[in-house]
């Protein structure tokens, strides 16, 4: 099953609207007509209607950091799925270890912003990974299994090309602390196995998993080269243009 490499960049808080102008052209100008690999920056909310302008012409996707699983209607602060949409916002990080450590999502609550991201046509970017105790613990595959089992609940299989996975273990963020490509490969066949369970081993076998945590020019290719790393989420190094899109010819050179 051949999937296409995708190479998303979360830019979490950081840029204002006018540095991501200057970042997604710098990084469009960089990633050219290429179509081999699939590319999507994900800047700041704030950001999105500058950006969504600037991408229409670039082989750069659009996604957002987040979403709420609410259509429409007293939710101060929220942001909705429709409302990405109009943006051509095209894919959305749901579940980042960091909304679920300090604005207490649970496998449950992310569940409910996965489903509504699909039914809006979003492209969710679903993130599983375990804590550093977690893993100490040795519960790493215990902790995937029902964030993949929990937060994919009714997940509706005519939808499964448009779910893409990362795995992010949470000792791994911002820490320069990489998984080894074999502990990266060993988690995503896991977690491969539980989607060809879940949804049959074709469509099972055709969602991307990427990996998430210290992603780096530097460490790229051996994780890409694992059979079940389908591409990166990247996040200090997607903050420069360069870094960024040399991680993005690492993919196109697999
Ligand atoms: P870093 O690449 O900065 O470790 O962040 C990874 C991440 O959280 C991407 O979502």
């Amino acid at each position: 099953m051949s999937r296409k490499y995708l190479i998303a960049g979360n830019w979490k808080m950081n840029t204002t609207p006018s540095e991501s102008v200057d970042l997604i052209t710098e990084i469009s100008s960089l990633v050219g007509q290429q179509s081999q690999v699939q590319v999507c920056v994900c800047p700041p909310f704030t950001s999105l209607h500058k950006a969504s302008s600037l991408v229409e012409q670039s082989q750069v996707q659009l996604g957002a950091q987040n979403m709420s699983a609410e259509p429409s209607g007293a939710y101060t602060g929220e942001i909705s799925a429709e409302m990405l949409r109009d943006l051509y916002v095209n894919y959305v990080i749901l579940g980042h270890s960091e909304r679920r450590q300090y604005f207490g999502e649970t496998n449950e609550s992310i569940n409910l912003k996965v489903l509504a991201a699909v039914q809006n046509n979003l492209k969710p970017i679903y993130c599983i990974g375990e804590t550093l105790v977690e893993r100490e613990e040795n519960r790493t595959l215990d902790i995937v299994k029902a964030q993949v089992i929990e937060g994919l609940a009714n997940f509706p299989l005519t939808e499964v090309e448009n779910l893409v996975l990362a795995y992010e273990p949470v000792w791994a963020i911002g820490t320069g602390k990489t998984a080894t490509d074999e502990m990266a490969q060993e988690v995503h066949a896991y977690v491969r196995g539980l989607l060809t369970d879940l949804f049959g081993d074709i469509p099972g076998s055709s969602i991307r998993i990427l990996y998430g945590g210290s992603m780096k020019p530097e460490n790229a290719s051996g994780l890409l080269s694992q059979p079940d790393v389908d591409g990166g989420l990247i996040g200090g190094a997607s903050l420069n243009a360069k870094s960024f899109c040399s991680i993005v010819d690492s993919a196109i050179d697999k």
